[in-house]
């Protein structure tokens, strides 16, 4: 969270839970059963917690291991500590992906109540009349139930800008492929607060702290909200999926590998 000085401010402001408890200066904590919050947002206090932010190459499985012995998203970080992938991208889905040893975090973000917003950038064939870029902003038939709404915007006569909450298989490309235009290219460039289009493709870097808590406080948020919203609810009126909430473009401290 910062130096001693900066912490023991936060404590001293009040900002600083333990179990939900507001925290005194010199309180202890047991970092394997306390839970510490600064202003209500947990704060991963348990050692040996890692995050990797990773740009999947199309050609790369998000699978540990791949039977037919295609390159895996693990293969992009180092080997230790193990980590795993939170969520998955498709074996020809480019772009960010988060993998980590910290199960809260993966659950809460996986989980579908929570809804973090994932932004995609396609490029299509065809393009893309008003009429279905309407259709993917209200929702889209699928075969596994109607799409929730997304936020929709056209970049480029065959580009489109897509947000959506919900983790379904292939699920853009299927939208896509519903309104007649399905997806030539797909890349994921952000996940809920977290986006780097500094980070290259094939390479990683560790999230920042800042990020992890803004990841925590985005699935936090979400508390409770439906999986699915009702299919045909107002779409959102904007067409432009706006810019990334928090683009940082350098690497952090940690860096960024080679391999
Ligand atoms: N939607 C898709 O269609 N594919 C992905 O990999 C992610 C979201």
């Amino acid at each position: 969270m910062g130096s001693r000085r900066v912490c023991d401010e936060l404590v001293a402001a009040g900002r600083v839970t333990v179990n939900g408890v507001t925290a005194e200066l010199g309180r202890r904590v047991d970092p394997s059963a306390d839970e510490v919050a600064v202003d209500g947002v947990p704060v991963p206090v348990v050692p040996d917690l890692v995050y990797y932010l990773v740009n999947k190459p199309s050609g790369v499985v998000t699978t540990a291991s791949d039977p037919e012995g295609r390159p895996t998203v693990l293969e992009l970080v180092p080997a230790s500590p193990r980590v795993f992938p939170v969520g998955r991208l498709d074996f020809d889905t480019e772009g960010l992906i988060v993998l980590t040893n910290d199960g809260v975090l993966a659950h809460r973000l996986a989980h579908p109540s929570h809804g973090v917003p994932k932004e995609y950038l396609a490029e299509v064939q065809g393009t893309p009349e008003p009429a279905a870029l309407r259709r993917l902003r209200e929702g889209v038939e699928l075969d596994d139930g109607p799409s929730a709404p997304a936020v929709v915007g056209q970049v480029a006569p065959h580009a489109l800008r897509i947000v959506v909450h919900e983790g379904r298989n292939r699920q853009v490309r299927r939208m896509l492929e519903a309104v007649g235009h399905p997806a030539r290219r797909l890349v994921r460039t952000r996940i809920g607060p977290v986006a780097d289009p500094a980070l290259r493709p094939g390479r990683w870097r560790l999230l920042r702290t800042d990020e992890v808590r803004a990841l925590y406080a985005h699935s936090s948020a979400k508390e409770g909200r439906a999986a699915r919203p009702q299919p045909r609810a107002a779409a959102p009126a904007s067409a432009p999926a706006g810019p990334p909430a928090s683009a940082p473009a350098s690497a952090p401290e940690g860096g960024q590998a080679n391999r």
